[in-house]
């Protein structure tokens, strides 16, 4: 199968670190296939240069999210969800230009997480949608299904933020069957589900817990990290800024 990563992205400091991090991560994989939406009115060049010279197979789409559903400058995270708009353009793109017969994998890969190419080796084997820990998310050192020894089945999570959501997993810890989502041609992402249920939201229109595949040597290896990159002092740069000056001009960083 060819794995589609779908990476909604957006312009800020560090973008560009983070997409070459992710990129050459990808540029391991030999069937894969980068779906970067960039949260945005048009593509930046930014961006288009970037991808040009990847190296990698990939699409390029820009899909703004909508000013009333964006975070403020102060606004605390957890205040509206991220990548709606982008992941529902993606979905889109997916379902206009795949074929029933075509094989593949669909997997959330925010840009500013932690990736070992083992996890895309675990995803080849998915049937339907496979699950694995994800480490340092949901306050824990690693956020996990249980999976049974005896039955290699998802019997419970172990998440203790929102512990009572139908899918109690971080977007990174699951993959799904190109094949389910082009089935289900309706299923989406929402803007009108509490903070939190954007993973439950996409899957329980897709499968049932009882199907889930537990991936990762029954979950109990992580492949995949939640890091989050701190945003850099660049309070010099504003001191140059207001003189007229700066550190940057024509370098792209
Ligand atoms: C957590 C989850 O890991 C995300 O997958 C989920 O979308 C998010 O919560 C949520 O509840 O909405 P977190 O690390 O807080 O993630 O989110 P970010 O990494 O800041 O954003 C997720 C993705 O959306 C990233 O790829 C980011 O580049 C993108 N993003 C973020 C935008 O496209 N536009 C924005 O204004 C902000
Ligand atoms: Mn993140």
């Amino acid at each position: 199968p060819i794995i589609y990563a779908i990476t909604p992205t957006f312009a800020r400091p560090v973008q560009k670190a983070e997409l070459t991090r992710l990129s050459q991560t990808f540029l391991h994989l030999p069937n894969f296939h980068w779906i970067v939406v960039e949260d945005a009115v048009t593509k930046t060049t930014l961006v288009t240069r970037f991808l040009e010279e990847s190296g990698l197979i990939y699409t390029h789409l820009a899909a703004m999210t909508p000013p009333n559903y964006k975070l403020g400058r102060n606004d605390p995270n957890w205040k509206k969800p991220r990548g709606v708009e982008q992941r529902n353009a993606a979905l889109r793109w997916l379902r206009e230009n795949l074929r029933p017969t075509d094989r593949g994998v669909v997997f959330f890969a925010d840009d500013d997480n932690t990736y070992s190419i083992k996890l895309f080796h675990e995803m080849e084997k998915i049937q339907r949608v496979g699950v694995w820990p994800v480490g340092l998310v949901g306050g824990l050192m690693v956020e996990k299904p249980i999976c049974d020894n005896v039955t290699s089945k998802v019997i419970g999570f172990n998440a203790v933020w929102k512990p009572d959501r139908p899918f109690p997993l971080d977007m990174a810890g699951f993959a799904i069957n190109l094949r389910l989502l082009l089935e289900n041609k309706d299923a989406m992402f929402s803007y009108e589900v509490q903070g939190g249920y954007q993973e439950s939201e996409i899957l329980s229109q897709i499968v049932t817990r009882n199907e889930l595949e537990p991936l990762a040597d029954c979950c109990t290896k992580v492949y995949v990290w939640h890091t989050r990159t701190e945003p850099p002092q660049l309070n010099v740069e504003q001191l140059l800024i207001k003189k007229g000056k700066r550190s940057n001009v024509g370098i792209e960083v």
